[in-house]
């Protein structure tokens, strides 16, 4: 795949997964702004990839019309990676009713208020290429202690397959990408809620089942090449959906 004279704005997009598609996009030729909360992985973002980047919080109306402008300084945006996301969970009941709406910011409403920015301007152009980084978790989640992330990533999926059907008349693509483990900062640093209080994953043992992020871009590519709505980095992603679905309860 070739994106000469595309824009790419991946949001989240200094670290993990966002980082890996900024970086893959940029060496076919994308013209890419990264855009993250976090200043310093930002500066070693734009050291290692000479990508233009911009400090934005994506629950912050005023930070993404930063975005838009720089972002529309290089061009007409083609692609948008709504990736920027957060992850909590524990016990249902210990969860504060702040960590679930820090969630829902970030994840549901930072991706909505993302994709509104440059909508217009695709619609405008009938053509372009969204991404919503959703998960695993978002397709059949089966973990008692997640609620707060799960719903979230479920919430993507539904926005995801609506924005999809509302964009076909525009030529515009949609794809709901689901990595399932995957080997960055963001499993570690995930916060869990208990009985005493809460903590931060990296103090429990939370396994090697990981997947790279080359996995995940080297899916995104393939499933962007292919026009395919669901990229999911779950192994018989198609079955375990039809069982999942066939099952009455989800034990
Ligand atoms: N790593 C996994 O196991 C996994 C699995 C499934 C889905 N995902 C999803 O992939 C996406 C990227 O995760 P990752 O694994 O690359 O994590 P990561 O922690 O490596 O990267 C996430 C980036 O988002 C940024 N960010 C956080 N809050 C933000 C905000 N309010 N505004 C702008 N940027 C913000 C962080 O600074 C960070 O650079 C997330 O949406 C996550 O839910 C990750």
């Amino acid at each position: 795949m070739d994106f000469s004279g595309k824009v790419a704005v991946i949001t989240g997009g200094a670290d993990g997964i966002g980082l890996d598609a900024a970086e893959a996009f940029k060496s076919r030729n994308a013209d890419v702004v990264i855009a993250d909360i976090n200043e310093e992985k930002l500066n070693s973002a734009a050291e290692r990839l000479k990508a233009t980047t911009v400090r934005c919080d994506v629950r912050s109306d005023k930070d993404i019309l930063t975005l838009r402008d720089a972002a529309n300084r290089q061009g007409p945006v083609d692609i948008v990676m709504a990736n920027a996301g957060v992850a909590a969970g524990g016990r249902f009941e210990k969860i504060p009713m702040s960590e679930w709406q820090r969630l829902f910011d970030v994840n549901v409403m930072g991706a909505t208020r993302t994709i509104n920015a440059f909508l217009p301007d695709m619609i405008e152009r009938q053509s372009g290429i969204i991404i919503i980084t959703g998960s695993s978790a978002g397709l059949f989640n089966n973990n008692g202690m997640n609620a707060p992330y799960a719903s979230s990533k479920y919430a993507l999926q539904g926005m995801a397959k609506a924005l999809a059907v509302y964009c076909r008349q525009y030529s515009i693509q949609v794809h709901y990408l689901a990595p399932r483990m995957t080997d960055t900062a963001f499993p570690r640093s995930s916060v869990a809620w208990g009985r005493k209080g809460s903590h931060v994953t990296s103090e429990v043992d939370i396994g090697t089942d990981f997947d790279t992020v080359s996995d995940v871009t080297n899916a995104l590519l393939e499933g962007i090449e292919n026009n395919q709505f669901l990229i999911s980095l779950t192994k018989n992603t198609e079955e375990q959906l039809t069982s999942f679905a066939q099952s009455q309860s989800p034990f």
